[in-house]
């Protein structure tokens, strides 16, 4: 017997090449053990319903999704940063800001001073607000410490979250963020400290390692030094990659193998003819294009032609994007970057699942997958990533077990 059989769903199965995102009307998915067992239509059923599973629950003709997987978030900071958002509106520039002391490094003076529990208790209703819209796989970047003990406890602050609401955190070392107040005259002995300190003790803590290849960050030449670095000690890695320029980091990732390659606002056509040679998932940003009143758009259409896979994330982040709905995130992609409705639910579930390193585990409904799925009061995959705001989201299972029923989450207490 199985432990649930769900049945009168309307199911999108995401699988690649489908039509529809693989739509299934009259649906019925089976589940035993937190994986799924049966995935068809209703009539194809070995059995009657009760026959078959312990528990059946029926879906009102709903839409049944993959969990959605946010692949680029930064969301353990502490303070926020509206008064940079209301310069910005006066007409500052974002790298205007961060010359100023502002920006990232404005969030790191927030952020140095707060524990671990402080910091994961400041990003629990920013979580709880992802995981009431879809969310079953959460990223979350380290970033906001730039010292060795602060971004440890920014991975630790990740952890706490990930137990204290029963959700899969994929944390990230986001090594080279900005340069650091103490080191503004000594770039190389940041990247030595980084290498040399960071790194090592960052290593279980963290199983991915980002870097933001940019002018108002980091040369190529000196991400790529902390890229191997990472790559050495067997971490899977990303960039931020060419969002207010270009520095080729689209070329950079694809040089290490990277998992995903995320903004690409200011990428080249080399930079897209490499990311399709390497496979690397290109992220779309869409949060932080919009707020950073962004006019110059990724190459979608280009990298769509040359194959590359196209993952959409809210970049959850207190500078640029202050976004806590990836169903919203999509809906931005959509109407500011062209993304089709098949395109754009893959680009929140199975290419986000790629991006991670978990495409094998997590990503569509199909037999053997994780049981991460989403029932959303819709009736078609063409209407996520249309509505601009919250409320579609009716029941959340992660790995079998229901966890939300409109709007309440089932965490664990916290
Ligand atoms: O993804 N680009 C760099 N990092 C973040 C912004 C961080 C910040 O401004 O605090 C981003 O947009
Ligand atoms: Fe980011």
């Amino acid at each position: 017997m199985w432990d649930q059989l769900w049945v009168d769903v309307r199911l999108a199965t995401v699988v690649p090449g489908a039509a529809d995102a693989g739509l299934i009307e009259d649906a019925a998915l089976g589940v035993a053990g937190g994986r799924i067992v049966w995935v068809g239509a209703r009539s194809a059923l070995p059995a009657a319903p009760h026959q078959l599973a312990h528990e059946v629950r029926t879906g009102g003709q709903r839409l049944l999704t993959p969990g959605l997987v946010d692949c680029h978030t930064h969301l353990v900071f502490g303070g926020d940063r509206a008064l940079d958002f209301d310069l910005r509106s006066q007409g500052v520039s974002y790298a205007a800001i961060a010359a100023a002391g502002g920006g990232i490094r404005g969030t790191v003076a927030r952020t140095r001073g707060l524990s671990a529990e402080e910091l994961a208790a400041l990003a629990l209703p920013r979580a709880r607000a992802l995981l009431a819209e879809g969310v079953t796989t959460l990223e979350v970047k380290s970033g906001y410490g730039l010292d060795v003990a602060t971004e440890l406890r920014m991975l630790e602050a990740a952890r706490l979250l990930g137990r204290q609401l029963d959700v899969e955190v994929v944390s990230t070392l986001l090594a080279l963020h900005a340069l650091p107040p103490e080191f503004s005259d000594d770039r190389a002995g940041y990247l030595d400290q980084v290498i040399n300190e960071l790194l090592p003790a960052a290593t279980g803590l963290a199983s991915q390692v980002d870097v933001f290849c940019e002018s108002i960050a980091f040369t190529r030449a000196e991400c790529a030094r902390v890229l191997g670095a990472a790559r050495d000690r067997g971490l899977a890695v990303k960039v931020h990659a060419d969002q207010l320029s270009d520095q080729g980091g689209a070329e950079l990732a694809a040089e290490f193998g990277a998992l995903s390659a995320d903004h690409l606002e200011y990428t080249s056509a080399q930079g897209v003819a490499a990311l399709a040679a390497s496979g690397t998932v290109a992220v779309l940003l869409p949060g932080a294009y919009l707020m950073l009143g962004e006019t110059r758009r990724p190459p979608v259409a280009a990298l769509r032609a040359a194959g590359v896979p196209l993952a959409v994330a809210t970049d959850l982040n207190p500078g640029t994007s202050p976004c806590t709905s990836l169903p919203v995130a999509l809906t931005l992609a959509r109407a500011q970057f062209g993304l089709g409705a098949s395109e754009g639910v893959a680009a929140v579930t199975r290419v986000a699942a790629a991006a991670l390193g978990l495409g094998a585990s997590r990503g569509t409904l199909e037999t053997g997958k994780r049981a991460d799925f989403c029932l959303w009061n819709l009736g078609h995959p063409r209407e996520l990533g249309y509505w601009l705001g919250p409320g579609a989201c009716h029941v959340v299972v992660r790995e079998g077990r229901v966890r939300l029923v409109e709007g309440a989450v089932e965490g664990r207490p916290s």
